[in-house]
């Protein structure tokens, strides 16, 4: 059983002085004269286990002290007490702040698992040994990322609020500096992204109407992507974090790329996610929120890429998607291409297409044939809106799912929105595809996924490192 120890009640007062003795002190001394201090008490058998001495102040509370008598440890009595103070006050306060000693790991634990976050440390706050001072928000305050994304060629800042809300984007966009080198050069990218970062944050909070002191953490990617481009965005969140006492949240930027499709309707799981981009071609199995299982990838290259190489045969700009996708919808399917790794696999690949593509046109030219621009985007977009919408098929029956989502740059691309709606429409399977302007990379995807990483326990240090390569997990 738990309950409060009433001011009046000196028998359970004298049995808490006696079981811990330490406490003595502080209950005659505040507990009987403080109307902010309480204590919870863990009672079994009539006998006081445990208890949680805690402040209560307006609308948060402080933890100042947290004991379980010595027989009764490793029986889950500390988590019921927590759970019990927190299910208390859920709807009233916006915070439990405690700390605890640096050295003492299986506190740590327990609270990292009661998603608290470690927000500072006070140096030899006990005789030598650091103190920890760890928060949590309770569910019903709201909580506001700031998501940070800088992976390419995109520097960008988010404002979202509970993971779902978007209340403010900025996006500056470097394509019109590496459109004359026809892709990404990655010293250029960096360099903009340092030249940018600042501005692109402080047009966000105006945009917001917010300050600093309104966030309540900083969402980054910090891969896979240009380490040149990424390391900005990261020194970007670890200079706010350290400056405004924020948490850092990690985010893979496909996990990113996912959660755009949180914006627009709440995911529901389990599901499955095609991931199309510019880097990426992967069927995602997830169970839950931010838990992520790998079922297949290219091989070779990835779709965006085949499209840009396409878009270049063609004679289109890079970024080329989205004209080779216009191009597809005026056109016929007059050449006979091969179906990319038509197996039963979950793997992709699109490097052989892309060469048959090559190939074709080469031969055509040869011929002194001029190509059917339109027949070739056609042909070669209902390729791959096959091949794409076939194993992702295989992945909803074996898994057994009923709700799909896409994901990346490519999911820009409406011929393959076409091709999954008719899929999923046939099937009764519930879809969702990442608003338009959200499809290539942006910093809400960053920030809604940030937040559910949060909830899923996952914060960094200021050692936190940005990698090119990466796994979603
Ligand atoms: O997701 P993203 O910004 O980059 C990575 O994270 O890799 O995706 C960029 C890619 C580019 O290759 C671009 O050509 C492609 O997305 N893309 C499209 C469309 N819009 C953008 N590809 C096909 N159809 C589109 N409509
Ligand atoms: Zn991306």
């Amino acid at each position: 059983m738990i309950s409060e120890l009433e001011r009046n009640d000196q028998s359970k007062i004298d049995e808490l002085e006696q079981s811990f003795n330490y406490v003595l002190h502080d209950i005659k001394k505040d507990f009987l004269n403080n109307p902010f201090s309480h204590y919870l008490l863990f009672i079994e058998n009539n006998k006081i286990i445990g208890f949680i001495n805690y402040y209560l102040i307006y609308d948060r509370i402080e933890i100042a002290d947290f004991n379980v008598l010595e027989d009764y440890q490793n029986k889950k009595v500390g988590t019921k007490l927590l759970e019990f103070l927190i299910n208390k006050y859920q709807n009233n306060i916006n915070n439990i702040t405690l700390e605890v000693r640096s050295d003492n790991y299986k506190a740590i634990n327990l609270y990292e698992k009661m998603r608290f976050i470690k927000k500072a440390i006070r140096k030899n706050y006990y005789d030598g040994v650091d103190g920890i001072l760890m928060e949590r928000f309770m569910d019903k305050k709201d909580i506001y990322v700031l998501g940070i994304e800088s992976s390419c060629d995109e520097t960008s800042f988010s404002i979202v609020k509970n993971g779902t809300e978007e209340i403010a984007t900025v996006i500056s966009s470097q394509i019109d500096i590496h459109k004359d080198y026809g892709g990404v050069v990655p010293e250029i990218a960096s360099r903009a992204h340092v030249k940018n970062v600042t501005f692109v944050l402080e047009e966000c909070l105006k945009k917001a109407n917010m300050s600093m002191n309104e966030i309540d953490m900083v969402a980054v990617a910090n891969g896979p992507g240009l380490i040149g481009s990424l390391l900005v965005g990261l020194e970007a969140a670890k200079t706010i974090c350290w400056l405004y006492n924020k948490p850092l949240i990690p985010v893979h930027h496909i996990a990113g790329h996912i959660y755009a499709n949180n914006l627009v309707k709440r995911l529901s799981f389990p599901l499955i996610c095609l991931v199309i981009s510019g880097g990426h071609t992967e069927l995602v199995y997830m169970p839950k929120d931010y838990s992520f299982q790998k079922l297949g990838s290219t091989l070779d290259d990835a779709v965006g890429e085949c499209y840009d190489k396409v878009g270049k045969v063609i004679g289109v700009a890079y970024p080329a998607g989205p004209i080779v996708d216009k191009l597809a919808h005026e056109g016929s399917h007059n050449y006979n291409l091969p179906i990319p790794l038509n197996d039963d696999s979950y793997n992709f690949s699109f490097s052989g297409l892309k060469s048959a593509v090559i190939n074709l046109a080469h031969n055509e030219q040869m011929r002194g044939n001029e190509i059917n621009k339109k027949d070739l985007a056609t042909s070669f977009q209902n390729v791959v809106v096959d091949v794409l919408t076939r194993k992702t098929l295989m992945a909803i029956n074996e898994k057994n799912v009923h709700n799909l989502i896409l994901a990346g740059g490519v999911s820009a691309n409406l011929g393959i929105r076409e091709g999954f709606k008719k899929l999923c429409d046939a099937r009764g399977i519930n879809y969702t595809f990442p608003d338009i302007k959200y499809c290539t990379d942006n910093a809400a995807m960053i920030a809604a996924a940030g937040y559910y990483a949060y909830l899923d326990g996952r914060k960094a240090d200021y050692t936190l490192n940005a990698f090119s390569t990466m796994e979603l997990k």
